[in-house]
């Protein structure tokens, strides 16, 4: 007889799927306290993400958006999106939020990992982050999971640089 199927905790409070409309309220209290610690996107850290331009920048351009769930409470998401028009348009693009409360117990690895794996099924066959602060946590993340710079872009970010990541998928 097979044993029986045991679940970590992780695997067993952690849920992901696809984000609907209903999620945009939700989306935007995980993102707007992140912008407000300056974490990682360049929205102006004083200046509040309005819904119109949450929409505009994680949601209207997706090819898919992701939430996870801790116990029914959304902590975390991606959005992917073609990194370019046409004859770039092979190439997928993704940005990943994990809320404070809830990192460092593997569901950024979890939606990194996750996220690799739909871009395959739609058809994308590379990966790249056009963003990456200098001194943003996920670089080891992305580095372990095969992604590697392809270039610096000087002065960014109050005058800091930014990594671009690419990887094939
Ligand atoms: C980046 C982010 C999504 C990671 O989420 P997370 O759930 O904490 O990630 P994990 O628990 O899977 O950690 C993954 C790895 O990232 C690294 N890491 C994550 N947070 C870290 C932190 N605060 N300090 C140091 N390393 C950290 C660790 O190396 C960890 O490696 P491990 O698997 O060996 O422990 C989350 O920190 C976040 O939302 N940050 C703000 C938004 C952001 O910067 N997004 C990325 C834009 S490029």
């Amino acid at each position: 007889m097979e044993p029986p199927a045991t679940a970590s905790p992780r695997e067993s409070t952690q849920t992901l799927r696809l984000a609907t409309d209903a999620d945009e309220p939700a989306l935007l209290a995980l993102f707007r306290p992140i912008v407000a610690a300056g974490e990682g996107y360049p929205q102006h850290p004083d200046e509040p993400i309005t819904p119109e331009a949450f929409r505009a920048y994680w949601i209207a351009p997706a090819v898919a958006v992701w939430v996870a769930e801790v116990s029914g409470e959304l902590v975390g998401s991606y959005t992917m999106k073609a990194n370019g028009v046409g004859r770039a348009a092979h190439v997928a693009n993704a940005g990943y939020i994990v809320g404070r409360a809830h990192r460092g117990r593997g569901l950024g690895r979890r939606l990194v990992e996750h996220s690799l794996h739909q871009a395959t099924l739609l058809g994308f066959d590379a990966m790249q982050f056009n963003f990456v602060f200098a001194d943003n946590p996920a670089r080891s993340l992305y580095e372990r999971l095969g992604f590697r710079v392809v270039g610096e872009v000087p002065a960014v970010i109050d005058g800091a640089p930014v990594l671009i990541y690419w990887r094939k998928l």
